[in-house]
């Protein structure tokens, strides 16, 4: 049987502190089980809850911001680096070249310098970064640096990966090239990742499971499997009658959560 990775049931959160009525409640009885192997995205409304959703799973929730209640279970083998955690936002360092900064993970988890310098090169080239090693961040483009954010994650392989509207801010192009470059890093390594997105054709595009939230308080309206081949031509993809068949199938049910 395949293994449950990250498992919520009857999960509710809200942020806030009853006493001064300032509370939000976000999720309401959030069920989720993500499998191991799968690619999960969750797509919702803006402000719905989805970054909440991974930072439960990330372990990133301090009681003093609100309640919850629930359980969350995340399972993982004892060796390995369990989450990593792309956030929409890059967080590279200013002051650290490209590969400094994709060595950076690998140095906190003492891999001796060739061996990080060597792994660290490996991934650059991969997503077509080769040439730019050396160039700090303010010298890349919002595309590269996405990509640094990206490959900075899966350098240090972890077991899962939350991503988190990773490709929000970018143009469509870059976009889909990017789409193409995670779809294929997946292909490959069949990880476990939870993908956030509001864009319902990238989910469709990249996942093997799409989830459906409603706005807030968020709740999980629909689970989808998304029985498309892999590996993906995300370009081509989108104009397949497959593709279309299984967008105009989840189109109204999203439409129907922005009411
Ligand atoms: N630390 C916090 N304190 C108070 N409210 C918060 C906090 N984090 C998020 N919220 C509120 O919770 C809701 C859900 O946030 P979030 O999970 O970031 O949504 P999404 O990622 O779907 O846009 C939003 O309305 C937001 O304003
Ligand atoms: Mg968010």
């Amino acid at each position: 049987m395949v293994q449950s990775k990250i498992r919520l049931e009857h999960v509710s959160a809200s942020y806030g502190n009853v006493e001064d009525q300032n509370v939000v409640q976000v999720l309401r009885d959030v069920n989720l089980d993500v499998r191991e192997g799968e690619f999960v995205s969750i797509v919702g409304p803006s402000g719905c809850g989805k970054s909440t959703v991974l930072n439960l799973a990330a372990g990133l929730w301090s009681p003093s911001d609100g309640d919850l209640s629930g359980s969350i279970n995340v399972h993982h083998s004892e060796r390995k680096q369990t989450i990593g955690y792309v956030l929409q936002k890059d967080a590279l360092f200013p002051w650290r070249t490209l590969i400094k900064n994709v060595e950076y993970p690998l140095e906190i988890a003492g891999m001796p310098r060739r061996q990080r310098e060597e792994l660290a090169r490996e991934w650059i080239n991969r997503v077509g970064l080769s040439g730019f090693e050396e160039r700090y961040p303010y010298q890349l483009s919002g595309g590269m640096r996405q990509r640094a954010n990206i490959i900075r994650v899966l350098a240090y392989d972890p077991e899962i990966v939350l991503m988190d509207e990773p490709l929000g801010a970018l143009d469509a192009h870059t976009r889909m090239v990017l789409q193409q470059q995670i779809s294929d890093l997946w292909s490959a390594s069949r990880k476990t990742v939870v993908f956030v997105t509001h864009d319902l054709e990238e989910a469709i595009l990249l996942s093997t499971r799409v989830i459906l939230m409603t706005k807030r308080p968020a709740t999980v309206s629909a689970s989808r499997a998304i029985d498309l081949p892999y590996p993906r031509s995300i370009m081509n993809l989108k104009l397949t009658p497959e593709f279309r068949s299984v967008y105009e199938n989840l189109w109204n049910e999203f439409c129907g959560l922005l009411q």
